[in-house]
């Protein structure tokens, strides 16, 4: 067991729902071994600015259920120069912190590997919707995500049913494709547009919705993940080809917000304790994950190496199966 007295924890990059059920169990955990808790409000820019809050157990009482990170977050640019890492590597020692514990993404993983180089001990726990860090089967935020965008297109739906059209609908995800797989199956949608199998084929979109119009049907729906066509584009051009009315909805912020899953907060205060245990057994620069469903951690470095993970083959031809 290693002596670790203070701890700095922060939220980096896109917010997650489960972020703050994390930040929590990090304070809970840590009180019990009398460790003092600094929030660092801002993510990386925050430690660059040293703009900080002592965290004790009555500041994170009741916060599992908020959606959003109290602690705010950025998408810092400074931090990618090394001398502001530097700077904030400068503040963690002169305020006596021997470790932080960075949730957030890949671009949190990524400002992680690089603060190391500066003798800085840092827990990364995933946590962003996108579900996209490859040493990891979960990531929080991402079962909310995916109820949250189920909930909007199965709205979608009704109105698209009533007039007879097709929605086109497009979810976040970066270069991900896994919030389209799963709220487009969820959601029984005739199309899904995902950027690990899209070959640039519009016609296999339109075909399958000219054919079900044969066979009958009045209303369709397409789930697009961001960034792999313009979902306006592709609704015109359903609409061109196909001459049923057609419709984009983009679900953007709304699915990245709102109150934490069961899941979420169960998973958040899972790893945010588990990061704890990690300092205190005197792991360091490490990433907490979970395998077969079980927490462990590896070495950031090694993280990043992983391979980067690609669909799951049998949820994507599963889902080509059931939307024919
Ligand atoms: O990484 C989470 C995410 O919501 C992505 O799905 C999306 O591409 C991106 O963040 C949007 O980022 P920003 O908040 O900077 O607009």
């Amino acid at each position: 067991m290693c002596t670790i007295k203070k701890i700095a924890v922060l939220t980096s990059g896109g917010d997650a729902p489960g972020m703050n059920s994390a930040i929590r169990a990090v304070v809970f955990s840590a009180a019990q071994f009398h460790i003092e808790v600094v929030g660092v409000l801002r993510g990386y820019d925050g430690l660059i600015d040293w703009e900080t809050i002592p965290l004790g157990l009555e500041d994170v009482r009741n916060i599992n259920n908020q959606g959003g990170t109290i602690l705010f977050t950025s998408r810092s640019e400074r931090f990618l120069q090394q001398e502001y890492r530097r700077q904030a590597a400068d503040n963690l020692t002169k305020h006596g912190v021997d470790a932080v514990v960075a949730i957030g993404g890949d671009g949190t993983l990524r400002g992680a590997i690089t603060f190391q180089e500066e003798g800085m001990n840092i827990v990364c726990i995933p946590g962003t919707i996108d579900r996209d860090v490859a040493c990891t089967e979960y990531t929080l935020g991402f079962d909310t995500a995916v109820n949250t965008a189920t909930d909007a297109i199965d709205k979608i739906r009704d109105s698209s049913v009533s007039h007879g059209r097709c929605s086109v609908v497009e979810v976040m995800g970066r270069k991900r494709g896994y919030i389209a797989l799963w709220a487009g199956m969820a959601t029984s949608a005739d199309g899904i547009v995902l950027p690990e199998k899209w070959d640039g084929n519009f016609n296999r979109i339109t075909d399958a919705i000219k054919k079900r119009h044969t066979d009958g049907r009045n209303s369709y729906l397409v789930v697009v993940a961001e960034g792999v066509i313009d979902a306006p584009e592709l609704a015109a051009m359903i609409q061109a080809d196909t001459g049923i009315e057609s419709r984009v909805s983009v679900l953007g912020y709304i699915q990245r917000g709102g109150q934490p899953s069961a899941k979420d907060r169960m998973y958040g205060s899972l790893m945010g304790a588990y990061a704890v245990e990690v300092l205190r057994q005197g792991r360091k620069n490490r990433i907490v994950a979970i395998k077969n469903d079980i927490l462990v951690d590896y070495a950031i470095s090694e993280a990043l190496d992983i391979e980067n993970n690609t669909l799951d083959s049998f949820q994507y031809e599963l889902s080509l199966r059931l939307s024919e």
